[in-house]
């Protein structure tokens, strides 16, 4: 049966390259959050970002994504969800949806020290093929404080890679 890979991670940590290569090692489906919600809100977007505005559209676009995947799945298409999974909140509700649909899944948490993740951005911000907007300094420390550590109990069934 088709599974699921939740892939998780920092800004920069390689989340969306890491998924590039599953594309071809699992035949797979790749959704990344960035470019849905460039696509679809980049334009209307208010300029500084905030989080009232992001979070709602982020919460639609994961919601379409759920039932683009749950049909994939059915078909045994495999998928990639690069959706960051920087909450707690949120990888619980996925791996709920997973769970509840009897769905196969995988979590892949991507870790990488803070100092590399930020010349990777850096370097990034110069224009690299997984660049969908310009990361500053402040949205990267703004990102650090948002993740959510995965827990013990997470991290016993995660896929880890350090680099
Ligand atoms: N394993 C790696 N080694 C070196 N550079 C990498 C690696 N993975 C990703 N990169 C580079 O680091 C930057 C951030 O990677 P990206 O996949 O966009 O991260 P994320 O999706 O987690 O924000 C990109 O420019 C990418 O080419
Ligand atoms: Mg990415």
């Amino acid at each position: 049966m088709a599974k699921v890979f939740f892939i998780c991670g920092r800004v920069g940590a390689g989340k969306t390259t890491y998924s590039n290569q599953l594309v071809a090692q699992e035949k797979a489906t790749h959704f990344n959050i960035d470019d849905w919600m460039v696509t679809l809100f980049g334009a209307d977007a208010p300029n500084p970002l905030n989080l009232e505005w992001a979070l709602p559209r982020t919460q639609r676009c994961n919601e379409q994504i759920w039932k683009i995947s749950k049909q994939l799945v059915s078909l045994n298409v495999n998928v990639i969800l690069d959706l960051g999974f920087y909450r707690k909140e949120q990888r619980e509700a996925f791996r709920l949806l997973a769970e509840n649909a009897g769905i196969p899944f995988e979590f892949h948490f991507i870790d990488v020290p803070a100092e590399m993740r930020r010349l990777r951005v850096q370097a990034r911000n110069q224009g690299s093929e997984t660049k969908t907007v310009e990361v500053s300094d402040e949205m990267f420390n703004w990102a650090e404080n948002w993740f959510e550590d995965l827990d013990t109990e997470e991290l016993k069934t995660a896929v880890v890679s350090k680099n």
